[in-house]
């Protein structure tokens, strides 16, 4: 096989953000906006990369020095997924990879999380070897932590597994929950930089370790209580948790002022709860909602400034077309 196009869904964060990045567990859905890779094999040893969405076009580097020194923003994930991929598994021919993107990377569903899954199972597929999900997401998340040194690895694993999950880092539990539940997803239309907002609350931790401590076990415990609640369909529990999650949120200073009024907009519309969906900052805000009330949660979200994003959770995870 010379061609291969393979596509990994974005994610949204359910419950349990910055507390997962501490050991605590999250909830994770994937989503139906999808990143695709076509991976076609060079007789040459170079990488050749064409991204569009990024502004990557005809670039070109050996082999040898792909993943190290000086990058432009666009190939890095691409450049450093190969290296490692060819470090563990050694081969003769050069690759060219091409990106098509659904999403719009400010949108913070994850796309670099979706281009590393879409181009490992990629890899594995036109270089033929035979690697589990969890092979697979290893060696992806290790390409994630070379380059931004922080992070859990839920939104990885989301882009791999797919569905909706319940994770811990750096995947010592991945395991499928329900996704019978309806979200409302509003944009700030603000781009939150994650590993800024990880460090800051890495740095309140350092200096205030008891109260945060507290708050990521409060979390850990409400992401159990979720995951219980969503098994029994038990989705006034789920709001209810949602609404809880957000406070903590508030308190590890990780919310904003349009977080806050889109979330209150939506449950004043009559959302079961609404929290900010990632690392806060800006990007989403979720909310929780019943059919009925779809249609007055969207407008009181976009009439307190949020786009609304439509989105479908549980989407498949990385495959190859
Ligand atoms: C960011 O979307 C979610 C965080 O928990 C970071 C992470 O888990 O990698 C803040």
């Amino acid at each position: 096989m010379n061609k291969v196009t393979s596509s990994a869904p974005g994610k949204l964060m359910i419950v349990g953000e910055h507390a997962v990045v501490h050991g605590k567990p999250c909830i994770v859905t994937a989503v139906n906006q999808r990143l695709g890779a076509t991976l076609e094999l060079l007789d040459k040893p170079v990488l050749e990369v064409e991204a569009p969405e990024v502004d990557i076009h005809d670039y070109s580097r050996p082999l040898t020095e792909i993943g190290q020194g000086e990058m432009p923003k666009g190939t890095r994930f691409i450049e450093v997924v190969v290296k490692l991929f060819l470090q563990a598994y050694p081969q003769q021919q050069g690759l060219r990879v091409t990106t098509q993107s659904q999403f719009q990377s400010t949108f913070g569903f994850g796309s670099s999380s979706a281009t590393v899954a879409a181009l490992v199972v990629g890899l594995a597929k036109i270089y033929e070897v035979s690697l589990s999900e969890k092979e697979l997401f290893d060696l992806g998340f290790k390409a994630i932590l070379e380059i931004q040194g922080v992070g859990s690895g839920f939104d990885l694993a989301a882009a791999i597994y797919g569905g909706a999950l319940y994770f811990v880092t750096p995947g010592k539990t991945i395991e499928p929950v329900e996704t019978s539940f309806q979200l409302v997803v509003g944009y700030t239309g603000v781009k939150a930089d994650t590993s800024t907002l990880v460090r800051m609350v890495n740095d309140k931790l350092a200096h205030n370790p008891e109260e945060i401590n507290a708050i990521f076990e409060d979390i850990g415990k409400l992401v159990e209580e979720f995951r219980q609640a969503l098994s029994a369909g038990d989705f006034a529990t789920m709001g209810r948790l949602m609404n809880t999650n957000q406070e903590y949120l508030e308190k590890l200073g990780v919310s904003s002022p349009l977080l806050d009024s889109l979330i209150q907009a939506a449950r004043q519309a009559g959302a079961l709860g609404a929290k900010l969906s990632g690392a806060g900052g800006g990007d989403c805000m979720i909310a929780l909602v019943e059919s009925d009330k779809t249609a007055a949660v969207k407008e009181a979200i976009s009439k307190a400034g949020g786009q609304i994003m439509e989105v479908e959770i549980g989407a498949h995870g990385a495959k190859i077309q």
